[in-house]
């Protein structure tokens, strides 16, 4: 019999906990499912292909039927040249919705015979971003909870030391208010 073969395409930069609860979704209803990288020559990345290939492999290596790929071109060449039938896309909220329905719609128009799986992540995932995790971390904001341990140590060396900054930030804060209490009770 056939194998139910998905690819599950973006640019994953960084890879989030919502990009992971879909892989895991995906991984239960798919008999493969082939996480797709796409190389973009045009963006400016935060982390490079080789980087983003590491951090998706450490995270799914679980998964006995999940590969990660890295693609250029159309998405719908890449799907067809790995056999697979169905594209797995992840629907956070309504505004989503328009800009997948359009991908589906002409991915659809391109090959006929693929067809776009939509999945939706946990909603405590819902407003996590790519794009949100990396200006927040950037910005030296915490990015805990919405991203993987690995790809926030990662984060942290790569922005290193704004986002140093913001992790120990409640640290000196916590020590100086013991400062001014230990003040307070000498006074
Ligand atoms: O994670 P992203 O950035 O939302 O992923 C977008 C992606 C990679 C799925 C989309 O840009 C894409 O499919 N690019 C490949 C080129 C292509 O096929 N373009 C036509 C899409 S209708």
């Amino acid at each position: 019999m056939n194998k139910n073969i998905a690819i599950y395409p973006g640019s994953f930069d960084p890879p989030t906990n919502g990009h992971l609860d879909l892989i895991e979704r995906g991984s239960k209803i798919f008999d493969e499912l082939v996480v797709a990288i796409l190389r973009n020559p045009d963006k400016d990345p935060l982390f490079n292909v080789s980087e983003r290939v590491a951090m998706l492999e450490a995270l799914t290596g679980h998964y006995s039927n999940v590969r990660v790929d890295t693609f250029d071109g159309l998405t719908v060449d890449y799907a067809v040249k790995v056999g697979a039938s169905s594209v797995l896309r992840g629907i956070r909220a309504l505004s989503d919705y328009e800009y997948e329905l359009q991908m589906a719609l002409m991915n659809r128009k391109l090959r006929p015979e693929l067809e776009t799986v939509f999945m939706m992540p946990a909603e405590k995932y819902s407003y996590v971003s790519s794009r949100l995790v990396r200006e927040v971390a950037q910005l030296g904001g915490s990015v805990k909870g919405l991203v993987p341990e690995l790809v926030e140590q990662n984060l942290r060396g790569k922005l290193d030391p704004a986002y140093k900054l913001a992790e120990f930030a409640p640290a000196r804060e916590e020590r100086s208010e013991t400062r001014k209490s230990r003040a307070r009770k000498k006074a």
